[in-house]
């Protein structure tokens, strides 16, 4: 059996998730701790009960252990930096998301996997969980028809976001790839242009916009239109957002949290006193590992098995156009093409 060795590099929040589904697998072991503040590769260490030493340096760790494979955990504007430094060194990358701070950049680190023959992965953890599958089988299916018109909206109080607090743009900056990436996942759709207007609500306690409004349109004409907010105070929707997915015959809807159904029309001959439409329901037959879970297993059997992995980078850089996209309309005042 193949064993992976991996560097973890960005010692912070949600390195326990990541570590902890490690300790998990018998074909892989975590051969050092990387963080630019030793003391939190040290902290991280002893919480998880790992024996392996800690570095500093990417570079010199992934010399010194001789591994095979990093994850990047760290901030967005390091992991071009460590991404190509990690793939340089001869590694695979599984890293958080979002990709890059720019498009340039992401492109920057596709050229550099195809020319040195190493996978990049992102993690899109929101697009595992048995509901998504089944509300995208249901919109793929063709049970609504033909897609007319998507809506999302993610209405959150995010009380302690720590470095979200101060951001610019936290709830894109931060959010917004999640809801962009499972809007592709959903509908097989990409986007062409984008509209954006952002503002910071009355009693947000952040700094910058933490609410927005899109519309991304495709080329057949039909529309996205995402609403979200993170100092929203009561009524709160899950974190995967509530979905609405117009189609020509019906309407799909899944609320993030329960099953999703649809409800289509009746074909005339069939109606029978005033229903004009029919509820169905789907099966949900995802059995996988929920949130990062699902997502790194498909990482780990893309990897072992040669291809590549649905999040792949080269297929994640189309939800990071779609933020790129929406950050450019802000800038230019104006509806862009993405
Ligand atoms: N998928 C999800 O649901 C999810 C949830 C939270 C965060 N994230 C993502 O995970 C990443 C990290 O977020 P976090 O909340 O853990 O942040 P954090 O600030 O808690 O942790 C980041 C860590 O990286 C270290 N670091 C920064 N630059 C480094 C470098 N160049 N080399 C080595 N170490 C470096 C920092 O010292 C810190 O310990 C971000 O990209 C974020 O968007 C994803």
């Amino acid at each position: 059996m193949r064993k992976h060795k991996i560097v973890v590099v960005g010692c912070g929040n949600i390195s326990k998730a990541w570590i902890e589904y490690a300790k998990g697998r018998d074909d892989a072991v975590i051969v050092a701790l990387v963080d630019i503040h030793p003391a939190y590769a040290e902290a991280a260490k002893v919480k998880y009960g790992l024996d392996c030493p800690v570095f500093t340096d990417l570079r010199e760790s992934i010399r010194a252990t001789g591994a095979t494979l990093v994850f990047d955990l760290t901030i967005l504007e390091a992991h071009p930096t460590v991404v190509i430094a990690a793939m340089e060194e001869g590694c695979d990358v599984f890293g958080e998301k979002p990709m890059a701070p720019s498009m340039a950049e992401a492109e920057a680190m596709i050229e550099a996997a195809d020319k040195l023959g190493k996978t990049y992965s992102v993690m899109q953890n929101r697009r595992y969980l048995k509901e998504m599958f089944a509300f995208r089988e249901l919109v793929q299916s063709g049970t609504v028809g033909q897609i007319g018109f998507i809506t999302s909206d993610f209405f959150l109080g995010l009380h302690n976001g720590a470095y979200r607090e101060t951001m610019d743009h936290p709830l894109l900056m931060d959010m917004s790839i999640h809801t962009f990436d499972q809007s592709r996942f959903i509908t097989g759709k990409e986007p062409i242009f984008v509209e954006c207007h952002t503002f910071n609500p009355a009693g947000s306690w952040f700094a910058g916009a933490a609410a927005a409004i899109i519309t991304f349109e495709y080329e057949e004409g039909s529309c996205y239109s995402y609403r979200g907010c993170y100092c929203a105070e009561g009524a709160s929707t899950s974190w995967q957002s509530s979905w609405r997915v117009v189609g020509s015959q019906g309407t799909a809807i899944w609320d993030g949290r329960h099953a999703p159904y649809a409800e289509v029309v009746i074909p005339t001959n069939e109606i029978v006193f005033e229903n004009k439409h029919r509820r169905i329901d789907i099966e949900m037959t995802y059995s996988g590992k929920d949130q990062h879970g699902g997502c790194l297993d498909e990482m780990f059997d893309a990897l072992n098995a040669e291809r590549k992995s649905a999040t792949d980078c080269t297929d994640n850089v189309k939800s990071l156009a779609m933020l790129h996209g929406v950050m450019r309309s802000l800038r230019e005042g104006r509806k862009v093409k993405i």
